[in-house]
């Protein structure tokens, strides 16, 4: 048996007939560019995260780039972030021309640790990015005491976590400003590029979608200079009826996962899940020091994996200039060589689901 290892086909499947309405509508009226979709993804989307105003962006390093401007950190400042992370968080502040400062990782959940943030902390700090990374909401209370009384700013990575809770309260309604992506294998995937930014500060939400829009107030008059970062109109009808079914799908991630870990928690290592989270398992990632051997074995059983990821941060050749070196972060450094992501999409069956445990055990067998 084949088993990919995310399967986008099987999802548009489920609901092709919505999907395939919501498509030629728009492409029928050719409201590609802000039209009615788009102010309906921002309402309903910022109601599904509790917040008071979602901005549809062009993808999720658009939005962490469009957040970290609408604070105006630039050159000279820094601002901290996990290393263990997909490059997009960092790259967002270098493009800002600030400088990214990297922050070890929790060994047990692979988030950002506030104690290592504290220890990033100098008086160029402006903000700090979390990353909710898997579907698991970083600890954002305790970043915040990190930083308490310091004038930074803390902002959520939310690419994986669409929907996630932290403390009862669902992504998205509690840090400043929280960054979306919907690339087409997240939780919530567009067919396409697409993200968001959701807030309760409406001055910085007016800023970003002014952002985001070439700085526009009418057609043509400029208040400033800023880019072309919006959600088309097309990925917006996506996203509206997948929305509809994104928390049928998260649970039947979590059930997986939960299959996966009884099955498997004596053979390798899951991620740990903090009791006052509830993830909505992006990713199923587990650890093991036989991380190449076994990927081959699934490989050579038809069983795709993943690796998120398999270098951090602060060791990219992109962020050599940074000058850290190996031995710096090295929770980060060990999580990285010893990773690697099972099959995980909500239209798993039990037979793949059965699969992946009886060649994952073979394998340790
Ligand atoms: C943690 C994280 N941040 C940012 C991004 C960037 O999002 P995008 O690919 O939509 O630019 C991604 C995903 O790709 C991600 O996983």
């Amino acid at each position: 048996m084949k088993i990919p290892f995310v399967d986008l086909k099987a999802n548009y499947l489920s609901i092709k007939d919505e999907i395939d309405n919501a498509i030629s509508n728009v492409v029928n009226r050719t409201a590609f560019i802000k039209g009615k979709e788009l102010e309906q993804f921002e309402k309903n989307w910022a109601e599904m995260c509790g917040a008071g105003f979602c901005a549809g962006t062009s993808n999720g390093t658009a939005s962490l780039e469009l957040i970290l401007r609408s604070l105006n950190i630039g050159p000279g400042d820094e601002v901290v972030c996990p290393s263990h992370t997909f490059i997009a968080t960092a790259e967002a502040i270098v493009n800002c021309g600030a400088k990214p400062v990297f922050a070890d990782c929790h060994d047990g959940t692979a988030l950002i640790d506030a104690n290592e943030v504290r220890k990033a902390l100098t008086g160029r700090t402006k903000a700090v990015i979390i990353v909710d990374l898997y579907g698991q909401p970083a600890d954002h209370d305790a970043v915040l005491e990190a930083v308490a009384d310091k004038n930074i700013t803390v902002i959520q990575d939310a690419a994986q976590s669409h929907l996630a809770e932290y403390k009862k309260k669902t992504v998205g309604s509690y840090a400043k400003v929280t960054s979306f992506s919907f690339y087409p294998g997240k939780n919530m995937g567009a067919f396409g590029d697409a993200g968001a930014v959701v807030t309760n500060d409406e001055e910085l939400f007016k800023k970003i979608k002014m952002l985001s829009d070439h700085g526009r107030i009418t057609k043509y008059e400029h208040l400033i200079s800023g880019t072309n970062a919006r959600m088309d109109n097309l990925q917006a009808a996506i996203l509206n009826i997948k929305m509809k079914h994104l928390s049928e799908w998260n649970e039947k991630r979590r059930k997986i996962v939960k299959k996966y870990k009884n099955a498997l928690e004596d053979r390798v290592t899951f991620i740990d899940e903090e009791s006052f989270v509830r993830s909505v398992c992006h990713l199923c990632v587990v650890r093991t020091p036989y991380r190449k051997d076994l990927i081959k074995f699934l490989e050579e059983h038809e069983v795709s994996t993943g690796i998120h990821y398999p270098i951090p941060l602060h060791m990219q050749p992109a962020f050599k200039e940074l000058g850290y070196n190996a031995g710096d972060l090295p929770r980060s450094e060990k999580i990285s060589e010893e990773v690697m992501s099972l099959p995980l999409f909500p239209e798993m069956t039990a037979e793949q689901t059965d699969f992946v445990i009886d060649q994952v055990k073979e394998y340790f067998r």
